[in-house]
């Protein structure tokens, strides 16, 4: 059997659902903008309960933006989790600020009772990541960061979807960043990110921002860029946010059967806390495992596409040396780089996938046992 990490030939293998909604975008013309981006926009809003979404390119420009419309400038610091995909951290060294670090819980989260020490003068924002699509302790972090003024930029890059006590991750913070990159809950063909917030101060200089500061054709507000989503991208991603739910759906109920499938398993596999008040979307189902670089080879060659997000926390990788961070800063998240594993877990498997799983690891630990 094989269990596939990447499914977007079954998403889109019937391409042709697609095609009215495509030919009436050419029929029109608008290429740049316009009612399809509009249309997006307002249906994303609504999905998640927000006042305004502003769509962008990709999520690093969602989080370069978001992170400029909070005023972030070169001198600034910015904290931010250990263990995330690069671009949280990239966005930060984009706007010439400055980023630091907090180690993780074991959620794989930002650890909320150390944001409090990596407060300085120079603070001007603070990023939790809803990592792989599991809700950071996002009431946690907004406690502290209101008690010293500082704004939150959710990166909801990964987790379109996710919820904290029936509340949309994303919609929390003051203005937050998405993704639609191919392997998000919420996915385009090709590259795609939002941005929410409910400060309309904030959306307006945002919209003129991603597009050159242009109010009109004939006149700059502001010095700004173009950061436009496509509206080829914008007709898919309408139609895709009808499907979210669903996914939202088998994607958990597939994570519970593995969940259940491992427990038997303690001392080789630790299955994180999943708070009753939190709902994930499973970017990514992640456990921690012992030998794990061996049962990555293994269940490679067994068929089951296994996958470590990250074998390197980001105060390790080469391009941060210039912050001056050494190995043993962060315990937990080198801990978690040594141990963490990603299984595949997605709308296009079956129940039988996730069984095979479950067997094929406790096969392993059986024979190596
Ligand atoms: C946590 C996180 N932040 C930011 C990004 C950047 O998003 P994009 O690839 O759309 O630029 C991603 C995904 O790629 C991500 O997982």
């Amino acid at each position: 059997m094989r269990v596939h990490y990447n499914y977007l030939g079954d998403q889109f293998a019937s391409f042709n659902e697609y095609l009215p909604d495509l030919q009436a975008l050419v029929a029109s013309g608008e290429f740049t903008l316009g009612p399809y981006v509009d249309k997006f926009e307002k249906k994303f809003a609504d999905y998640i309960g927000v006042k305004h979404v502003i769509s962008t390119n990709n999520g690093t420009d969602a989080l370069i933006l978001s992170l400029k419309a909070v005023n972030t400038k070169p001198g600034d610091e910015v904290i931010t989790v250990a263990n995330t995909f690069i671009a949280t951290a990239g966005a930060i060294v984009a706007v010439g600020a400055k980023p630091v670090f907090v180690d993780c819980d074991n959620r794989f989260s930002i650890a909320v009772n150390q944001i409090e020490n990596a407060i300085t003068p120079k603070t001007k924002a603070i990023i939790p990541v809803h990592w792989a699509g599991c809700p950071a302790d996002i009431c946690g972090v907004l406690s502290i960061a209101n008690k010293h003024n500082i704004p939150v930029i959710e990166d909801a890059c990964p987790a379109v979807g996710a919820q904290v006590n029936g509340q949309f991750v994303g919609s929390f913070g003051k203005v937050n960043a998405f993704s639609m990159h191919p392997l998000k809950p919420l996915n385009v063909m090709g590259d795609g990110g939002m941005i929410a917030t409910n400060d309309d101060e904030i959306a307006n200089w945002l919209k003129l921002y991603r597009n050159h500061g242009l109010s009109d054709r004939n006149h700059v507000t502001l010095w700004g860029v173009n950061a436009r989503l496509q509206p080829f991208q914008a007709v898919i991603g309408t139609k895709l946010i009808d499907q979210m739910e669903s996914l939202i759906q088998i994607r958990n109920q597939f994570a519970r059967q593995l969940d259940k499938g491992l427990a038997d398993l303690p001392q080789f596999v630790s299955i994180p806390e999943r708070p009753a008040e939190m709902r994930e979307v499973y970017q990514l189902y992640l456990i921690t495992v012992k030998k794990r670089n061996e049962l990555v080879v293994y269940l490679n060659q067994v068929g089951i596409e296994a996958k470590i997000h990250y074998p390197i926390p980001l105060h390790l990788q080469n391009a941060a040396t210039q912050f001056g961070y050494k190995k043993g800063d962060f315990p937990i998240a080198e801990q978690q780089a040594n141990d963490i594993l990603t299984l595949p877990n997605h709308q296009y498997l079956t129940s039988a996938h996730i069984d095979y799983m479950i067997d094929q690891i406790h096969t392993f630990y059986k024979r190596d046992s």
